[in-house]
């Protein structure tokens, strides 16, 4: 509980001789930033040697297995938190059983070896969901028209053991069924992966922010209708404290509020709540509009940027998912 504010009246109260100088606000300031809150999340695709620009998200690659560990690299040289890797794939590399889901071999797996060979101390997430080796998209299997959940949730175990094999150190489930959590623990547990974490995306909300992303790994077109039978409505706020309680009590070490600026008040919420650890992933939507905006000349981006990632900070945040990791980590060490 924040204590009761007491204030004299004016002139005794001034409240701007704390806003005098760089000094004075810096030993006022009521939150921080630092690279080690930020979590970069990367897409891995096929080949060797390519980075590949993703059109709707300016600076952002698509890297080959060789490139994301130049990545690793770089995160760890600039004291990124950590990287979370998602796979692109081609039509081709998907299918209606998702069996690419939970190849030891996929994009995703041989990124986190190579990764964890190459920069070992580099703390690596990665994302549980079908939807990027499903030929329609969606993130369960679907039988006729349904996205069914309890099938799905044995896939999703299946796909987090071949990652936590590969050396995930944090599971990342964005996929919205029920009881996923549970079942992921569990098997993590009989696996002898009792001390890979599970990251939850326990609040993640039906959006159209996320429309650059499914660009970026290949499911824009592949997508049939929408996510709105597993991800949340935008306009519940209760709804997310029943998912965050649900999946804490099903195992989960942290928890997350998907998107992020437009959902502060869920992640205040959250934090004030649970005290768990909370995120928020400021997604591609949210990245895209800056940078658009910024490419016009119209927002300064670094100062965009920097006030965006602190605004995570002080809804009660622990740290942020943003494709701006690198850009604010090089600011935050100068
Ligand atoms: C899918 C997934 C999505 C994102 C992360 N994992 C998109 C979706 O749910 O359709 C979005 C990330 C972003 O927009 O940056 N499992």
């Amino acid at each position: 509980m924040a204590p009761t504010p007491i204030s004299a009246p004016f002139p005794a109260a001034r409240l701007r001789r704390t806003r005098q100088s760089e000094g004075i606000r810096g030993l006022v300031r009521e939150n921080g930033l630092s690279a080690a809150d930020l979590i970069w999340p990367v897409f891995v695709r096929s080949g060797t040697e390519i980075e590949e620009p993703v059109p709707s998200m300016p600076g952002v690659m698509r890297r080959s297995v060789d490139k994301i560990v130049d990545a690793a690299h770089e995160a760890e040289a600039l004291g990124i938190g950590a990287i979370c890797i998602f796979p692109y794939t081609g039509i081709e590399e998907r299918t209606e059983d998702c069996t690419g889901a939970w190849d030891p071999e996929n994009h995703t797996n041989r990124a986190i070896r190579a990764i964890k060979a190459a920069v070992p101390s580099l703390t690596v997430m990665t994302d549980v969901a079908l939807d990027t080796y499903n030929i329609n998209g969606h993130d369960g299997f679907v039988e006729n028209g349904e996205i069914v959940n309890d099938r799905t949730v044995e896939a999703l175990v299946w796909m987090a053991l071949a990652q936590a094999d590969a050396g995930a150190d944090i599971i990342g489930p964005s996929d919205m069924m029920d009881g996923r959590i549970g079942a992921i623990r569990t098997g993590l547990e009989a696996k002898g992966h009792q001390n890979v974490m599970i990251l939850s995306y326990a609040a993640k909300y039906a959006s159209a922010f996320y429309g650059p992303f499914r660009d970026a790994v290949g499911a824009s077109s592949a997508l049939s209708g929408d996510k709105k039978t597993y991800q949340m409505d935008p306009a519940n706020s209760d709804e997310a404290l029943r998912l965050v309680a649900r999946d804490l009590g099903e195992g989960a070490d942290m928890v997350m509020v998907k998107p992020g600026m437009p959902y502060l008040d869920i992640c205040r919420r959250v934090k004030d709540t649970f005290g768990a650890p909370t995120f928020a992933y400021q997604v591609s939507g949210e990245y895209s509009m800056i940078k658009a905006a910024a490419a016009q000349g119209w927002i300064d981006e670094e100062r965009v940027m920097m006030e965006s990632l602190m605004a995570f900070k002080r809804a009660g945040c622990d740290g942020v998912l943003t494709y701006f990791a690198p850009a604010a980590a090089k600011i935050l060490g100068r």
